[in-house]
């Protein structure tokens, strides 16, 4: 009945002229509670007022800009902290998109990232500067305002925009400046890695951003809850679901600058948080920490997020007591979503009638040619129930899939065609799934050239684009590798060496910790005579994995990377031991 009740209000509000945006629904909810808390930040919190007149003076700052105008995509470079959401909200009141860049990438990667969304400024936190004096001499070739959160700036081409917006009105801005926006319209890019290369923008547009609205409210979330973010808001799990659910229920937000095992609890006492953030890692971490007489002190009533395990799942309600768990899954660009509003555990939703969903090709997905096998009719293949297969969505008008930023290619490799009849069109989720007797699906793993580790996706062709700029790395071929006790996988890389060249550990680590976030250097480089391809020159990736980094079985030379001699070091047979037993965190 309340599924219903929110189809017939998001049906409602879609037909409201002017249009009806998620910045409205702010909007009214700061008339209707001015004095409430929207926001708490450590030992700083801001009401909902604050937060509409701050994002006003911002937004009035950036029309002062000369290389501004309304409307422009604006590329925001900032961790989280509350800049980040009135900075966001003044974009959307100039209707200006916003491109959410992930504040760990650098040089290379977030120059790509920048440009691919087209956007004429960049507005930094000042703790992200160095990164941005990497990257400034191609961003001021290209005329973009670079705009730093700070009071003073000490380097020519990057202004100082604190200053700015003190000084700025905080008047509200004209509707006239978002006229031009529809429900087509990009609301703001989330960057995921997809199947190749570099990250790659999915447009998420006002129309997916208003259907956002309803994740925690359509999960009995209210007005009183407290919900406790501190998962990336450039992501959609922190951005989609935290905020923008957070916008419709009217909730107050603590947010958190990262996660944190051993804060996470006590801030849920300090605040009296409610309702709680995960992804499959977060409740791992949170388990495998030491076991506290207070576990179950807390007001915590709900869990919403996705990838938990469900042995994970079973001990986390054993040891922190009576907590909902919402389990969902959506992908950022894509036109699919669920969310298991029965409990059942491990699983992450229920095929309804709003999900025209199938499951395709199981044993029948080549996971070296990376896509699913057809049968003589060119069709493919769907799996029986309880078979892993492939979840793809059919694309309609009322599931659109808006693709990627300025990549038509990439966008196309996501479209699936012919799959149950000819000349039909599907969304390819990259996600492999299982349905059970019940019509309960279950994630089990990733397709393609990807794989997750800390929650964060790594594409494989981009590690192995990196590793060959080094003199010493002929070609390279890069993977994830599973360890005991972790989710998802650790990056690993097969590379061959450039003919008459030694391998320079120190040389590869220093070139790897520039270019690529943490989460995504190889933690272990294995070298190889010869880098093995298929047929048609595809790497083979599936037997590197299976063989993982146990020096026992692989005789060929092994290195592990070395944070604390900033090198990669060779993998004997001891350190391997030590991260079996977990003595070497990883
Ligand atoms: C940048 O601005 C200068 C001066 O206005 C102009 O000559 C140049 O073509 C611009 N460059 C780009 C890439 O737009
Ligand atoms: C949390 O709740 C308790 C009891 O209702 C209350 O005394 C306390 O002030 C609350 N703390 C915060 C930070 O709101
Ligand atoms: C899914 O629903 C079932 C039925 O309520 C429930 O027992 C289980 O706890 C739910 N799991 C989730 C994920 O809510």
């Amino acid at each position: 009945i309340d599924l219903v009740c929110m189809l017939v209000r998001f049906l409602s509000r879609r037909r409201r002229r002017p249009l009806f945006l998620v910045l409205d629904r702010f909007l009214e909810q700061s008339v209707a509670h001015p004095d409430k808390k929207f926001l708490v930040f450590g030992e700083e919190s801001y009401t909902y007022s604050y937060t509409d007149l701050q994002s006003n003076k911002i937004a009035n700052a950036l029309r002062a800009q000369s290389g501004y105008k309304a409307g422009d995509t604006v590329a925001m470079f900032m961790g989280n902290e509350p800049s980040f959401i009135f900075t966001w909200l003044a974009l959307t009141k100039l209707g200006s998109p916003a491109a959410l860049l992930n504040h760990n990438i650098r040089s290379k990667s977030l120059l790509h990232c920048f440009n691919c969304c087209k956007a004429s400024v960049l507005i930094a936190a000042s703790d992200l500067k160095d990164a941005v004096k990497d990257v400034l001499p191609s961003l001021l070739e290209q005329n973009v305002t670079v705009l730093l959160m700070a009071k003073d700036s000490d380097t020519t081409g990057i202004q100082s925009f604190s200053e700015q917006v003190e000084e700025a009105t905080d008047a509200p801005l004209p509707r006239s400046l978002r006229s031009h926006v529809t429900f087509k319209s990009p609301a703001v890019y989330i960057y995921t890695s997809g199947t190749t290369g570099l990250p790659k923008a999915a447009v998420v547009n006002q129309n997916r951003l208003l259907t956002a609205l309803v994740i925690l409210s359509s999960n009995g979330v209210k007005q009183t809850d407290i919900i406790y973010v501190n998962l990336p808001l450039y992501h959609t799990a922190g951005f989609l679901v935290g905020l923008i659910g957070s916008i419709e229920t009217g909730t107050t937000i603590i947010l958190k600058r990262k996660f944190s095992t051993s804060q996470f609890w006590d801030d849920c006492r300090k605040y009296n948080v409610t309702v709680i953030q995960y992804i499959g890692e977060v409740m791992r971490y949170l388990c495998s920490a030491p076991k506290r007489d207070n576990d179950k002190d807390h007001k915590v009533k709900l869990a919403i997020g996705n990838g938990i395990r469900a042995e994970i799942w079973r001990e986390f309600l054993n040891r922190f007591g009576n907590i909902q768990i919402r389990e969902f899954y959506a992908s950022t660009e894509g036109n699919v979503g669920f969310v298991n509003y029965t409990g059942k555990i491990g699983a992450i939703g229920r095929v309804n009638f709003f999900h025209k969903v199938s499951v395709e090709s199981g044993k029948c997905y080549d996971t070296e040619l990376d896509e699913p096998v057809r049968d003589a009719n060119g069709l493919c293949i769907e799996t029986r129930k309880g078979e892993p297969g492939l979840l793809v969505s059919k694309i309609t008008d009322i599931a659109p899939f808006a693709g990627y930023a300025q990549n038509e290619e990439q966008t196309e490799r996501k479209r699936l065609r012919n799959v149950l009849k000819k000349g039909d069109l599907y969304f390819n989720s990259g996600d492999l799934m299982s349905i059970d007797e019940e019509n309960f699906i279950y994630f089990q793993d990733r397709v393609g050239d990807t794989f997750r580790w800390k929650g964060e996706n790594v594409a494989t062709t981009e590690v192995s684009d990196i590793l060959t700029i080094c003199d010493c790395i002929k070609e390279a071929n890069a993977y994830g590798v599973q360890v005991p006790g972790h989710e998802g996988r650790i990056g690993m890389a097969a590379v061959t060496l450039t003919d008459g060249v030694q391998f320079d550990g120190s040389k590869i680590y220093n070139h790897v910790v520039k270019c690529l976030p943490s989460y995504a250097r190889p933690r272990f480089i294995r070298i190889q005579d010869a880098v093995e391809v298929t047929g048609t020159f595809k790497q083979i990736k599936m037997k590197l994995v299976e063989q993982g980094f146990d020096p026992g079985r692989i005789h060929e030379p092994l290195y592990i990377i070395d944070d604390r001699v900033k090198s990669y070091i060779p993998l004997t047979a001891e350190i391997y031991s030590n991260i079996q037993s977990g003595n070497i965190q990883l």
